[in-house]
């Protein structure tokens, strides 16, 4: 392999020195910060723990007083980033337009990249792309459709906000049900970060250029969108409902262990879990009660993926290979019934895990060891050699 260690997929490299997120795959443990992701589910709300990932600790009552007043403060995006989405054709998918808007957040913002060594420059980044983040993605899903555009309202908490900015009408009080907030704001909870993952990484890799933070977090959701990362919550349900029944599984089954066909359990594996996927037990849990809530208890898709994760369970492949459900299996089902429309799916993603790419280009900025990121490579090309004589000009 000549001089450089060769590591397709990075498979046992660690690419930085983190304090932010723990992930132990054997034993199926997910900490942010320390603290265990279940413990946060149940405890704690998204803003909480946005503001535990940023500064290390979980807020005081007087700091998070403070913080959710500071995200308010920022919720809204400028008019003129409101016409952006104008140049979309409406049927785009939500996810290209996410690159672009969020992308375009690097024109509003020019100084971004020059107060990178200024503490209080890199809390206002931070402050105001978690803000926008719900209404730049709620925009992007009413473009979409063709509704009007609802501004943010700050009398309500984050996750309601986003709500009413997706689901509202105008002139209308927008009433969000409360266990649904719940079980939304757990979502974003469980995406809030998830150490060096395939966005992460590309986060940090364009932003050790010293670019734009803005400009980098669009890298980030454009690596996102794939279906091996986080385009697989939107394939997951796609997959439900290509199967259709709970009859034709096993034939399903079979095709995701046949080497020659590309079919893959969409929402089983991970890199890292070679054990249940902790959010996968949570969100399993959120899906009973939303779907318990809506009344939806014999929902046949909810039916189908219970049918599809106990076969896969218990089939010999998927348990030597330690296949287990992910945190996509069941969020995607847990959106539908809320009434999120399958291509936002990702979207949604991206706006929880804005919070861990924000942390993590903060962290590399600040690391005394930080480098521009530069793998090398193994060259398995052509040798040296000349043009032939029959190109060359007379
Ligand atoms: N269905 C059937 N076989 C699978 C699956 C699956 N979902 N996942 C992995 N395998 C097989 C794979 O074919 C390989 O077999 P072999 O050793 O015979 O070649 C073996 O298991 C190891 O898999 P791998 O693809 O080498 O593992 P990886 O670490 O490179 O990939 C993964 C991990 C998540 C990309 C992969 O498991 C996958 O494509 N899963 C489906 C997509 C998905 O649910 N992605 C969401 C990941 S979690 C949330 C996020 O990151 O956004």
């Amino acid at each position: 392999t000549g001089l450089f260690t060769y590591d397709a997929g990075f498979l046992s490299t660690a690419s930085c020195k983190s304090k932010i997120t723990f992930i132990d795959g054997d034993k199926g443990e997910l900490l942010y910060r320390g603290y265990p992701i279940e413990e946060l589910a149940e405890h704690c709300n998204f803003l909480d723990v946005a503001y535990l990932l940023k500064h290390g600790d979980l807020p005081t009552s007087e700091q998070k007083i403070d913080f959710v007043k500071i995200i308010k403060r920022h919720t809204m995006i400028h008019e003129q980033m409101a016409k952006f989405y104008q140049g979309f054709r409406r049927d785009a998918h939500p996810m290209a337009v996410m690159v672009g808007v969020v992308g375009a957040l690097s024109a509003f913002y020019h100084e971004a990249e020059e107060g990178f060594l200024d503490p209080k420059a890199r809390n206002v980044n931070f402050n105001r792309i978690v803000a926008k983040m719900p209404t730049i993605v709620a925009l992007a899903y009413r473009y979409s459709r063709g509704k009007p555009f609802m501004y943010p309202r700050n009398d309500l908490g984050y996750t309601a906000n986003f709500m009413h900015m997706m689901f509202g009408t105008p002139c209308e009080e927008y009433v969000p049900n409360p266990v649904i907030v719940h079980a939304l704001d757990t979502i974003f909870t469980l995406h809030a970060d998830h150490e060096q993952n395939a966005s992460t990484s590309t986060v940090r890799l364009a932003g050790s250029s010293g670019a734009n933070p803005y400009a980098c977090i669009s890298a980030g959701i454009g690596c996102l969108w794939g279906p091996a990362h986080g385009g697989a919550n939107e394939a997951c349900l796609k997959m439900l409902a290509e199967i259709g029944d709970v009859s034709r599984v096993p034939e399903y089954i079979k095709r995701a262990k046949d080497k020659n066909d590309s079919f893959k359990l969409m929402g089983f594996g991970h890199r890292v879990y070679k054990n249940f996927d902790p959010r996968a037990k949570i969100m399993r849990k959120i899906c009973d009660d939303v779907l318990r809530e809506l009344g939806l208890e014999n929902d046949p898709l909810f039916k189908l993926a219970k049918e599809l994760e106990r076969i896969a369970l218990e089939d010999d492949y998927f348990v030597e290979k330690k296949l287990y459900p992910n945190v996509d299996f069941y969020s995607g089902i847990v959106q539908k019934a809320i009434g999120i429309p399958t291509e936002m799916f990702t979207c949604i993603f991206a706006l929880a895990r804005t919070v861990g790419w924000m942390v993590q280009w903060e962290e590399m900025v600040m690391d005394p060891e930080y480098k521009i990121g530069r793998p090398r490579q193994v060259y398995v090309g052509e040798p040296r050699r000349g043009v032939p004589p029959t190109r060359r000009p007379e």
